[in-house]
């Protein structure tokens, strides 16, 4: 079993990114052959300051190693190493219907709140996030529930790459998303009807400037302040309802950082008050956050570590995508023709091989 997963560079990873995917890939190292990748190439296709790139990259893959990726047991590497993931997005375009790149909800919603230039590497988003994770033929891929728009994207772009180049074989796996019953999406503290998130470059998200999002490196003080000034709803009960937002998302928080189901919260706080339970809310997270942000510091200072586990991570990255390149290429008509392949000619080009 080979899994995927690609995670953002931009901006300061938050609880959500925590619960959702990240504690989802450290379990994934014990369950098969496991690859992470920090997607830069990702990052550039909205405003971005070049320095502070390179900046956000190692601070997210020490919040990675801090939370127990380990290098010796999943491959983590930075997708612009790796240049096979730029030639199959251009690969895939030809499989790719423009209408359902235009009508991807987050190429919608960024191009609509885009004061500057809309880029094409936008709309192309979605195309390279095929690329990241059809380069490796990946079985499965461990995410939040809002990238399950671009897993059904990339789901297509497999089959339908099958159907016009496969000659009836599955030259690309056609993967299954990996999304967690507990924690797929995370909310804002401050506004439970959104999504938490950091935005973009700024990473100051939130409703409130920030107090509505928990970031991973956030010292207890402040998870505290802003888990008690999370917004409740009318009424008292501590119970999930779609009329409860706020309280129904600190249920599904104390849940998935405690390992539990959300019913057994509401039983064990049922009696709670809505201060008590925030406190209670509160010091579960501090406590599920505080060993990877101890750890954190002394990760991100050995830059020179960090560079060396990117670097490990890409060349085996490499091996396996450029497998994957290889019978694409032969597939679809590009280069000389490999020796043996399913184009092969006898004759002078017998010898070619790449
Ligand atoms: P990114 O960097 O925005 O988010 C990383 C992961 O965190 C999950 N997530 C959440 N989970 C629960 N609650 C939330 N509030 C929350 N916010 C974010 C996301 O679902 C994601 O799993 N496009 C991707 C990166 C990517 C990728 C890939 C993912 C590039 N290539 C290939 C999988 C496979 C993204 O922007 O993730």
């Amino acid at each position: 079993m080979r899994i995927f997963s690609g995670i953002q560079p931009t901006g300061r990873k938050h609880l959500g990114n925590y619960i959702g995917a990240i504690s989802q890939y450290v379990a994934a190292q014990d369950r098969g052959e496991a690859l992470f990748c920090i997607v830069d190439l990702h990052a550039i296709t909205v405003p971005y300051e070049p320095t502070e790139l390179r900046e956000r990259l190692y601070d997210t893959t020490a919040i990675l190693l801090a939370a127990g990726l380990d290098p010796e047991r999943c491959m983590l590497f930075r997708q612009s190493d790796v240049k096979e993931h730029t030639e199959l997005t251009w690969l895939l375009c030809s499989v790719t219907e423009l209408g359902r790149l235009q009508r991807m909800h987050q190429f919608r919603d960024k191009s609509l709140s885009q004061r500057e230039l809309v880029s094409a590497g936008l709309l192309l988003y979605p195309v390279l996030q095929a690329a990241d994770v059809l380069a490796y033929r990946a079985n499965e891929v461990p995410v939040g529930e809002d990238q399950r728009e671009h897993l059904e994207l990339m789901r297509d772009v497999a089959r339908r790459f099958n159907a016009r180049f496969g000659d009836g074989e599955e030259v690309l796996v056609v993967p299954e998303h990996r999304i967690p019953e507990v924690g797929a999406r995370i909310m804002d503290l401050q506004d439970p009807t959104r999504k938490m998130s950091t935005t973009g470059a700024g990473g100051t998200a939130g409703a409130a400037g920030g107090q509505g999002t928990v970031y991973v490196l956030d010292e207890p003080a402040a998870i505290e302040k802003k888990l008690k000034g999370a917004v409740t709803d009318s009424g008292s009960e501590i119970r999930r309802d779609a009329e409860k937002p706020g309280v129904s998302n600190l249920i599904e928080i104390l849940a998935a950082v405690r390992g539990v189901v959300p019913e057994t919260v509401e039983a064990e706080h049922a009696q709670a008050r809505y201060g008590e339970f925030k406190t209670a809310v509160a010091a579960a997270v501090a406590d599920y956050l505080a060993p990877a942000r101890e750890r954190y510091v002394e990760l991100r200072a050995d830059e020179a570590r960090i560079e060396s586990i990117l670097q490990g991570g890409a060349e085996r990255a490499q091996a396996i995508a450029s497998q994957t390149l290889a019978d694409v290429r032969e597939r679809m008509g590009l280069g000389a023709p490999r020796a043996g392949g399913p184009a092969a000619t006898s004759g002078t080009l017998d010898t070619v091989r790449r």
